[in-house]
């Protein structure tokens, strides 16, 4: 299996409660390392570009008001098959159909307020990873 990065946020609904720590352990328990991290406020532009493929559906607006209600915090996660493990230990999108310690089920309040996000393939992960850091952020 290869090496790969994959994309992270640490949602504003987990970094309210103060989980960064939390979550940072049980990605790097799954043997995930985080090769980059910083902790941003997301401008509403940068949350609608972000969320772009997600425009015409019904829960876009709320979603870009979640994600500017507070700080987030943008990762760069290394690992072996990176992009499909980190959404195993993430969890279904839906914290009520999570499996039993993810980060979801473990953290996430509602669908929307569900604590991370992860990249869906691996081209999506380059596109999210150059959207928030330049290579040189990236330390392995
Ligand atoms: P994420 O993996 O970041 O990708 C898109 C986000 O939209 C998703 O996590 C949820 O936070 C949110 N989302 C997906 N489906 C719904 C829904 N039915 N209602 C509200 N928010 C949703």
């Amino acid at each position: 299996m290869a090496i790969e990065h994959t994309f992270s946020i640490i949602k504003p609904d987990a970094t309210r409660r103060n989980l960064t720590g939390k979550i940072n352990s049980v990605i790097e328990e799954a043997g995930l390392r985080i090769v980059a991290q910083k902790r941003v406020r997301l401008t509403r532009e940068q949350a609608e570009g972000f969320y772009a493929v997600h425009k015409e559906r019904s829960f876009f607006g709320e979603l870009v008001d979640f994600m500017v209600s507070g700080p987030v915090v943008v990762q760069v996660l290394e690992g072996e098959n990176a992009v499909a493990k980190y959404r195993e230990v993430m969890g279904a999108t839906n914290p009520a159909n999570a499996e039993e310690g993810t980060i979801r089920k473990l953290f996430a309040e509602s669908i929307e307020a569900n604590s991370v996000h992860g990249s869906d393939s691996l081209e999506n992960a380059a596109i999210e990873v150059a959207y928030f850091f330049a290579q040189t952020d990236i330390v392995g």
